[in-house]
């Protein structure tokens, strides 16, 4: 089977995450050196669904030429996109509705047009289960688990979350100073979806005083208690780091917009949590959302090394004949797990899991 592979292509689909541009050049090169030919597929699917956006050009031959001095770049060389999931492609009607069509058909003969054997799609759940679906349809799949968000199953680790993490750390340090010199409340609000992995580990990280995640519902009045016993041990500024997927108990997650062919996006979590602490504890209060800054510039040594493993790992099992797999962190090893696993149910954080414990012992408060 693996002696067919001739000509592979790689998509990168979803939010970017720092890593990106580290797996394409580690399966570029990793093809190259087994005599196969590589192409890029742009912007997610769309290189393959709307081809006239890129002048006819979007499928691009990768050469070494291509993927030199990339590795420590954030983005993609390709380009990515979440809206427009060809599985529920939102076309407008006549009388401004919309309708769902599947265009995974489109997909799987534009790359068969093009002489593709296979492909290696790199992406968060939404990618990847798209992934699973063109390979249910034929094609030779591998994926490779991207996002900072690390709400993959079945891998210890995504690409991505670590860069995210070390950036929200530092960030936290950073406050420290400036809320110890105004004693204030400072609210940090930081992305992850519906999964609490990037606000839990930095929180302890940055030593945060409380930690407010999705998967354990808050009560404010908890960690306004937290603040007040640190008032009373002379430590007049406290730190909250929010998930921006937490949410009370008994409350829903706070969410920024809903638009036709995208998930909801999430976010305002932080300047909520700061005014109801303002009113609850009486301080002066400030949220700072960190967003974005978290998925941009360049990935830490960690990810450029997963993301180098990642991406050679995904050619080795095309090479062994595997499809239907997603490259995954087991340590020390990367091994392949089955797509349709990994895509089954979102990673949340463990309630029981020693991180969490690790927390506790140090007194940080997850308001419950
Ligand atoms: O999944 C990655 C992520 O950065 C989430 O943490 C966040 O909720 C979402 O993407 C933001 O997406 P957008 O780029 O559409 O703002």
């Amino acid at each position: 089977m693996a002696e067919n592979i001739r000509r592979i292509a790689i998509n990168t689909g979803g939010g970017d995450a720092p890593g990106l541009n580290a797996v394409i050049r580690a399966i570029v090169l990793s093809a190259l050196n087994r005599g196969w030919q590589c192409f890029g597929i742009r912007e997610g699917y769309n290189g393959l669904l709307d081809p006239d956006r890129f002048d006819g050009q979007g499928l691009i031959r990768l050469g070494e030429e291509s993927v030199r001095g990339i590795t420590h770049l954030g983005g993609t060389i390709l380009g990515t996109t979440n809206r427009g999931n060809p599985l529920h492609f939102p076309v407008r009607q006549s009388d401004g509705t919309f309708r769902e069509v599947d265009r995974s058909g489109e997909i799987i003969d534009g790359l068969r047009r093009h002489g593709i054997d296979a492909l290696v799609a790199i992406g968060g759940d939404g990618s990847l289960a798209i992934a699973l679906e063109l390979c249910r349809q034929g094609l030779r799949v591998i994926g490779v688990p991207k996002t900072i968000d690390n709400d993959l199953d079945r891998t210890v680790i995504t690409f991505g979350f670590d860069t995210a993490v070390s950036f929200a750390t530092s960030c936290l340090d950073r406050l420290h100073s400036t809320a110890e010199a105004h004693q204030r409340v400072m609210v940090v609000e930081v992305m992850g979806r519906y999964a609490g992995w990037i606000a839990l580990n930095a929180g302890i990280s940055g030593t945060a005083d409380a930690i407010l995640i999705p998967e354990i519902p808050y009560d404010l009045t908890r960690v306004a208690g937290k603040i007040a016993e640190r008032e009373a041990k002379g430590r007049h500024f406290s730190i909250v780091v929010v998930a921006e997927g937490a949410k009370p108990v008994g409350g829903h997650v706070s969410v920024m917009a809903r638009e036709i062919g995208r998930q909801e996006r999430l976010g305002g979590i932080g300047e909520s949590v700061a005014h109801d602490l303002a009113e609850l504890t009486g301080k002066e209060t400030r949220a700072v959302v960190l967003g974005h800054l978290l998925r941009g510039g360049s990935p830490s040594t960690f990810d450029r090394l997963i993301s180098l493993r990642f991406g050679a790992a995904a050619v080795r099992a095309l090479a062994e004949g595997q499809s239907g797999i997603m490259v995954a962190l087991d340590p020390p090893t990367v091994n392949y797990v089955p797509l349709a696993e990994a895509t089954r149910r979102m990673k949340c954080v463990p309630l029981d899991c020693d991180t969490i414990l690790t927390a506790r012992d140090l007194g940080i408060s997850f308001g419950d």
